[in-house]
């Protein structure tokens, strides 16, 4: 059955293994951020619609929970056949909605079937402990304690805009491998590449009722689901705001949280300027710096500043700009309203004093790639996450004050550091407060294995593959008491 349905382009949820239309009558419009035109419709579901669901999700928990490990592999490496084969189908959904190139589209989908078999791999591999009572002063050999991992229920996973079928998918794969049913809530913008990703699921055959598409504002049905007894642990993947938001509202329901990030690229004296310039450029404006982990300011030694600042100039000026249908690198950001944001963050600098080395050209949504050197502490893009085509450089004198700077900001995602020191590298590593560092190259989440950590505003808990594993579990400890 398809969902994308191009004669009326409008998709339903998809409830206990069921395609089906919103009882409230009401569809949200999916505008192209590029085209700028409705390529699709969701459903506005209703609050009823979401009980069902997470009751729907509950009782097809029961059984999940209690089949193999193999059993559960079975059905998500169709999944990752599926996506494979869908590759192109799905990759022009996630171009036309949410302007990515094709190419990084493509990526992005094979990028998830990987993500997907190394899930099922890992789940495979991971094991309890057992433990004996008389390790510990007074205990007896009699007891033995076995450690085991069980699923927690329901999980309710929320994806942001600019991975939709990534990002989502790396939330409902360990999830299910884990043994839980999940209640999945796209991104409005974001829900046509999420319904075709979970029409994939459709076609693996996975249990009715084990996900459920559940789509709708945030603003209008986000607090209700969050708030519902009935979900048992949240992934959460988006704003700062957001995400503190739902913190809230969620109380003691454990609780993951992959936020915003205003990472830093440090420069020393003793930089590769070179191989800064071209990790700092990739790392800054691939998919206009729509990434949580771009490179959103850049904390270069005055001695190189000038240096530094050429490189990227030429850099910057050579990078394609306009549709994602050209493999641009920079594109239209996902609405009018971020682009009115990044604009600006770069009047405000500006104004202030900032001075602009290239860009500031806005076509619509459209922002050319701008370079402002000369940033200070008083301009909001010092510290504010811009979400688009904006590079930042702060001058500083030493170490220290690139320590101080990174270490004042709100966020802590990542953070790169290029010297060709390694031990001021480590030692500048050891004192900065972000969730991860990369030497010499770019910040990045992948590959998808590796603990994706943010501290600070930005997030809680941590995720890679077998971490988010861990974290859609509990232990479970049983005793064994033996008769000598
Ligand atoms: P967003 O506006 O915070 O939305 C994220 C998700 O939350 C969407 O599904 C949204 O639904 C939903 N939502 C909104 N209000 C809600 C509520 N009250 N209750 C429950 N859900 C609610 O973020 P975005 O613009 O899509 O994504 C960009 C942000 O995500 C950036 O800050 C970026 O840094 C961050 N991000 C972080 C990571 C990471 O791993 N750390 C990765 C990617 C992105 P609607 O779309 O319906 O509003
Ligand atoms: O913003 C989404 C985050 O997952 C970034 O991934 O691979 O672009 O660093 P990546």
């Amino acid at each position: 059955m398809t969902t994308f349905d191009i004669a009326t382009r409008t998709n339903k949820l998809y409830i206990n293994g069921e395609w089906q239309e919103s009882q409230s009558g009401e569809t949200i419009k999916i505008t192209s951020p590029y085209l700028h035109e409705v390529i699709g419709e969701v459903q506005a579901i209703t609050r009823e619609e979401v009980d069902k669901a997470i009751t729907f999700a509950h009782e097809a928990q029961k059984d999940w929970a209690k089949a193999s490990i193999q059993e559960r592999a079975t059905y998500l490496y169709k999944w990752a056949e599926e996506l494979v084969r869908m590759q192109d189908e799905i990759a022009d959904i996630i171009m036309k909605e949410v302007g990515k190139s094709k190419k990084d589209a493509t990526n992005e989908v094979l990028r998830t079937a990987d993500f997907i078999r190394y899930t099922i791999e890992e789940a495979q591999h991971m094991q309890g402990e057992s433990m004996r009572g008389d390790s510990f002063p007074g205990g007896s050999k009699s007891k033995i304690a076995i450690v085991d991992r069980v699923p927690l229920g329901v999980v309710l996973a929320i994806s942001p805009f600019n991975y939709p079928v990534n990002l989502s998918a790396a939330k409902i794969a360990p999830a299910l491998m884990a043994g839980n049913a999940v209640i999945f809530k796209p991104a409005t913008q974001g829900a046509l590449s999420g319904t075709k990703m979970i029409e994939a699921l459709d076609k693996a055959g996975l249990p009715k009722g084990l996900v459920n598409l559940v789509t709708g504002k945030g603003s209008v049905i986000g607090d209700y689901i969050v708030e519902h007894k009935g979900i048992n642990m949240i992934s959460f993947t988006g704003g700062t705001n957001t995400g503190s938001h739902l913190a809230k509202k969620a109380a003691m329901i454990p609780l993951v949280l992959e936020l915003g990030g205003k990472d830093p690229g440090i420069v020393r004296e003793d930089a590769d300027l070179n191989l800064a310039a071209k990790q700092i450029i990739s790392g800054a404006f691939s998919y206009s710096g729509q990434r949580c982990t771009a490179i959103k300011r850049v904390l270069v030694h005055d001695n190189v500043a000038d240096k530094l600042i050429g490189l990227l100039k030429e850099e910057i000026e050579r990078l394609p700009v306009g549709s994602p249908e050209n493999g641009s690198t920079v594109v239209p950001l996902i609405s009018n309203k971020s682009a009115d944001f990044v604009e600006e963050l770069i009047t405000d600098a500006i104004d202030k004093g900032a001075k602009l080395v290239t860009g500031n050209i806005r076509e619509q949504n459209l922002i050319y790639p701008t370079l402002l050197d000369h940033v200070t502490g008083d301009m909001k893009v010092a510290w504010e996450e811009p979400f688009g085509p904006v590079l930042p450089i702060i001058r500083v004198s030493s170490d220290e004050e690139a320590i101080n700077l990174t270490n004042e900001s709100e966020y802590g995602l990542q953070a790169s550091i290029f010297t060709k020191d390694i031990n001021k590298a480590f030692s500048i590593a050891s004192k900065i407060e972000v969730g991860s560092v990369q030497i010499n190259g770019r910040t990045e989440r992948g590959p998808d294995h590796f603990p994706f950590i943010g501290v600070k505003g930005s997030g809680m808990g941590v995720q890679g593959i077998r971490k988010s594993i861990e974290s859609m579990t509990r232990e479970k400890v049983t005793i064994l008491n033996l008769s000598e």
